[in-house]
């Protein structure tokens, strides 16, 4: 494992790092366990990542932890997982503010109970000076949802004469984003063997270097992540140009 890490340039790390953290339910059901049980094993995992995000000096690591789709799964998993956020926010907060780490959530706060919002409350103002590791926890959170608050916030400015029509650019969308004071991902990293993006930021994923693996989330450990990062450092992201413009070969 050292070996690995000892190969990733720290000079060319991604700034932005979006997980989609999949496969808990499966890793459990296939030692015969209940799904929550993957998910308490779950958490092990993003501590495990979030450290060793820490460590490398990522800048932003955003984790999808609960879309807005998943408030239709059944009673006993919701409760179950709102009941592992509440625990878990308040056991590791202690331990994010020593690593000097910043949590910050995105997605729509008033689907989740009052007692998750104090606990997120509490640990966003206790976190809230640090200048390590920006922690972005995507919470409730559906891309197409922040897009379309994005216009709806976008529409009341440009009625109430704050902004002009003819003025709104990417700039200006970008800007009425929950992630607006994020660069866009630059990784983004999918668990358990799943090809899709699953209504993940929507707009920010437009030029990310996607990574897909089958090992399931509770499996996923510093190992695994920087497997994804020298994957990454291989890849050439041309934005639209031809490979001779990237590497400035004459020809
Ligand atoms: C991801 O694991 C965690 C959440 C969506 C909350 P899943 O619960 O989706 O696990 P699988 O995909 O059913 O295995
Ligand atoms: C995406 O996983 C959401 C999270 C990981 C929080 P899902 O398991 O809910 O996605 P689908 O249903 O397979 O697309
Ligand atoms: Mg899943």
């Amino acid at each position: 494992m050292e070996h690995l890490e000892a190969q990733i340039d720290k000079q060319r790390l991604p700034r932005h790092i979006a997980i989609i953290m999949d496969g808990n339910g499966r890793w459990a059901q296939e030692q015969g366990q209940d799904r929550l049980f993957g998910h308490f094993h779950g958490v092990e995992s993003v501590r495990n990542i979030v450290e060793g995000c820490a460590e490398l000096g990522v800048e932003y690591l955003t984790l999808y932890a609960f879309s807005t789709e998943n408030w239709d799964r059944p009673e006993y998993e919701v409760n179950g997982l709102m009941e592992l956020l509440v625990d878990t926010i308040r056991r590791e907060t202690e331990t994010l503010n020593k690593n000097n780490i910043k949590l910050h959530v995105i997605g729509d706060r008033r689907m989740l109970s009052e007692a998750v919002n104090k606990e997120l409350d509490e640990s966003l103002e206790i976190t809230g000076q640090n200048t390590g590791l920006n922690l972005i926890m995507a919470l409730s959170y559906s891309g197409r949802w922040e897009l379309v608050n994005a216009v709806r916030n976008i529409a009341a400015d440009v009625e109430a004469g704050r902004l002009k029509a003819a003025e709104v650019d990417q700039a200006t969308l970008q800007q009425y984003l929950w992630t607006s004071e994020y660069p866009d991902p630059e990784l983004m990293i999918r668990t358990s063997g799943e090809y899709r993006i699953s209504n993940f930021l929507l707009f920010q994923l437009a030029y990310a270097e996607l990574y897909f693996t089958n090992t399931r989330w509770p499996d996923f450990r510093k190992k695994h992540l920087y497997e994804a990062i020298l994957d990454f450092q291989n890849r050439e992201r041309r934005f639209g140009k031809t490979s001779a413009q990237i590497t400035n070969d004459p020809l």
